[in-house]
């Protein structure tokens, strides 16, 4: 019988690729989602790209009435977290909002989670915990600083999941810091489909070369870099989406208390080098312009990869190119749901 996998933000970027990658591997995923960023409308595309059917809950994540629910209906063993707000910039503005959907989410997942004694639990953190330490790359030993509200949420969840696990032992959470996850599915049926403006680099490099928006504007080009443009390191969504599988599997058979790894690449990328990447994919020059800089926004980020590597046996094997590639043909199919 295979396990029933609860992916929360299933309708999501990451989370749709999790779905997919979970299928895949011979779980059957379960979606959540209150489509406050994404829309049920991907169903179709994840079905046929997955391969299989997928249930899908409408619910937010803090209504643990609907939560309590989807256990019930479910025989669901695990969960992967994927639901909550990611706008760094936004988050600066918005710290109430953060806080409720980020940390009100995860302690209401969490509390249901314990009525239905399930204790298996991937959560989808992130790079912005670090903010700016000033170590290039930066491996999971760094004490986390985080420069914007979106990181501190992240962080406080982090340690609220240590916390659970330290004080009960049947406990088994991955936390895993994804660094830039960007790209699109090869197949080119699913991808990063923002509502609204594209707070991103690919989906905003993708429109602009599409035409759907003017200029690229570049968020500052006199940070401390060798071209003063930030530097971040990408990572394909779909070896993203292998390492939570992985971790799962990891967490669930071996692993009793909190594991955290980070996942990217271990190579950073300046966002004049990745314009220049998008340009050879999409075969035309992108105009751009240069803008402020973004509140929250910090010079470098990169990741050493080696603790994933060595726990998980997952590196990003997919580089620039193709997640430049992969993200111009999602656009080229219409880039939305
Ligand atoms: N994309 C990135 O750059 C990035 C990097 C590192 C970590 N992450 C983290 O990974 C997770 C997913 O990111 P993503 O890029 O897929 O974002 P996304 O916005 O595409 O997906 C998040 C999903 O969660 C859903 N959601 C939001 N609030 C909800 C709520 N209250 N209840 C139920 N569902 C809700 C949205 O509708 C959306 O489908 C986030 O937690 C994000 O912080 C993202």
């Amino acid at each position: 019988m295979p396990e029933r996998v609860l992916v929360t933000g299933g309708a999501g970027f990451v989370g749709s690729h999790i779905v997919v990658e979970l299928a895949r591997n011979g779980y059957q995923p379960v979606v959540l989602d209150d489509f406050s960023a994404s829309t049920p409308a991907i169903r179709s595309r994840l079905e046929a790209v997955a391969g299989v059917a997928v249930p899908f809950i409408t619910s937010d994540i803090r209504d643990v009435n609907a939560l309590r629910a989807a256990f019930h209906d479910y025989p669901i063993t695990a969960v992967i977290h994927c639901a909550g707000l990611k706008k760094v910039a936004e988050s600066q503005s918005r710290p109430l909002g953060y806080y409720d959907v980020n940390v009100g989410g995860t302690l209401a997942l969490a509390q249901v989670m314990g009525e239905a004694g399930v204790a298996t639990l991937v959560y989808s953190s992130a790079a912005s915990v670090y903010g700016d330490t000033g170590e290039v790359p930066v491996d999971e030993t760094v004490a986390p600083c985080p420069s914007s509200v979106h990181g501190r949420t992240k962080l406080v969840v982090e340690n609220f999941l240590r916390d659970l696990a330290q004080a009960n032992a049947n406990w088994r959470i991955g936390v895993l810091r994804g660094f830039n996850p960007s790209g699109a599915h090869s197949s080119g049926m699913m991808g990063e489909a923002p509502r609204g403006p594209a707070t991103h680099l690919l989906p905003q490099l993708a429109r602009v070369a599409a035409g759907e928006a003017a200029d690229l504007v570049i968020c500052g080009d006199d940070w401390d870099t060798p071209d003063g443009t930030c530097i971040r390191d990408y990572v394909h969504v779909q070896d993203l989406a292998d390492a939570f599988v992985r971790a799962l599997r990891h967490v669930a058979s071996r692993h009793n208390g909190t594991l955290t790894v980070n996942l990217g690449s271990g190579a950073g990328h300046s966002v004049l080098e990745v314009v220049a990447e998008f340009e050879r994919a999409c075969g035309r020059p992108i105009p751009r312009v240069i803008g402020p800089r973004r509140p929250g926004d910090i010079a470098r980020s990169c990741a050493n990869p080696q603790q994933a590597a060595a726990k998980l046996d997952w590196r990003a094997t997919r580089g620039l190119d193709a997640i430049c590639a992969d993200a111009w043909r999602w656009q080229r199919n219409g880039g939305r749901y």
